[in-house]
C-alpha cells in the first residue's frame, strides 16, 4: 500500500502493533492509571448495564487498568491482549479469578461466549486493511451472546483532525518522549513517532497508526459484523456525540442479521 509521500509502508510498519506496546508504554503513558479508568470503567458498565452474573470480556486490556474497576462488579471477567508485557503487569495487580489471555483481536481463542465486550482507549482500527479491523468487529460479534452488548472508546476524527498537535516533547523520569503527529490524508491515518531518550540517550523509536473512521463508516464496519450500534456519545460524562467531541464512545448489541 502506498501512503500520501507515495511510498509502500513495509510489513513491519504495517505491524505497529506488536513493538509498540513493551515496557516503555505504561512509562509513556503513565497518566493512564487504574483511577483515570476507574470512572471509565463504571460508566462503560452503566452504558451497557453489566451485570454480577454475566461474563464480560476487555478486548485490548494493556495493564488491566479497567478490569481493575470492573472487578467490582462481581461479575466473570477475561481479558485478552497481544502485549506479553502489559498482560504481565496485568497478572500482578488483578485478582487470580479474572482470566487473561495472549490473543490477536482478529483471531479469538473463545468458543465461550460473553455478554459484554469492552473495547477502551483506542483499541480499534490499528489494521492498514479494512479487512482486518472489520475480523476484529466480527470476532467481537462471534463471542457475544445473542443480544450481548458492547462498548467501544474510540477516537472522535472530526476533533483529533483540528486540534492534533504536530509535536510535544515530555519528560517522564528518566526519560524525555518527542512525540511527532501528522494525518495521512490519504490512507486515512493518525500516526504518531515517538522518539525516546533516556538520560538524553536515543533509545528507541515507537511508532503508532490508527485508522480514521467516521461514525457513519464504523457503524456501517460493525453493522456488517452483526452488530447494532445504539447510542454514540461524546465523551465519559455522556455528552452526545459532535463535532467538538473528545471521543466517539459506541455501545451496542448483537442482533440478528
Ligand atoms: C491503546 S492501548 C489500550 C490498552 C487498555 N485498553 C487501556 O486502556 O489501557 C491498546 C492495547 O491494544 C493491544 N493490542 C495491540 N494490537 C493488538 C492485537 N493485534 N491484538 C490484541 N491486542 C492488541 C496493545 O497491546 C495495547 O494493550
Amino acid at each position: 500500500m502506498n501512503n500520501d509521500s507515495g511510498h509502500k509502508e513495509s510489513a513491519e510498519q504495517e505491524r505497529w502493533y506488536a513493538a509498540a506496546f513493551g515496557s516503555l508504554y505504561p512509562i509513556l503513558y503513565a497518566h493512564r492509571t487504574i483511577e483515570a479508568a476507574a470512572p471509565e470503567a463504571r460508566f462503560a458498565c452503566a452504558s451497557v448495564a453489566l451485570q454480577r452474573e454475566e461474563r464480560a470480556l476487555d478486548l485490548c486490556c494493556g495493564t488491566g487498568r479497567h478490569l481493575a474497576t470492573l472487578e467490582e462488579t462481581g461479575a466473570t471477567l477475561t481479558g485478552i491482549d497481544y502485549s506479553a508485557e502489559l498482560l504481565l503487569m496485568a497478572r500482578d495487580r488483578l485478582k487470580p479469578s479474572t482470566r487473561l489471555v495472549r490473543a490477536d483481536m482478529r483471531r479469538l481463542p473463545f468458543n465461550t461466549a460473553f455478554d459484554v465486550v469492552f473495547s477502551f482507549f483506542t483499541s480499534f482500527g490499528y489494521f492498514y486493511e479494512d479487512a482486518d479491523n472489520l475480523a476484529t468487529a466480527g470476532e467481537i460479534a462471534r463471542v457475544l451472546t445473542m443480544g450481548g452488548r458492547f462498548f467501544m472508546d474510540y477516537l472522535n476524527p472530526l476533533s483529533l483532525e483540528r486540534t492534533l498537535k504536530k509535536e510535544t516533547v515530555r519528560s517522564v523520569n528518566e526519560y524525555t518522549f518527542v512525540e511527532t503527529r501528522w494525518i495521512d490524508f490519504d490512507r486515512r491515518r493518525v500516526n504518531k513517532q515517538v522518539e525516546v531518550n533516556k538520560d538524553n540517550q536515543h533509545i528507541e523509536t515507537i511508532h503508532e497508526s490508527v485508522r480514521l473512521y467516521t461514525f457513519e463508516e464504523l457503524a456501517t464496519l460493525l453493522h456488517q459484523a452483526g452488530l447494532r450500534v445504539f447510542t454514540c456519545q461524546g465523551d465519559y460524562h455522556g455528552a452526545p456525540y459532535g463535532l467538538d467531541s473528545p471521543r466517539m464512545i459506541i455501545s451496542g448489541v448483537k442482533a440478528k442479521p
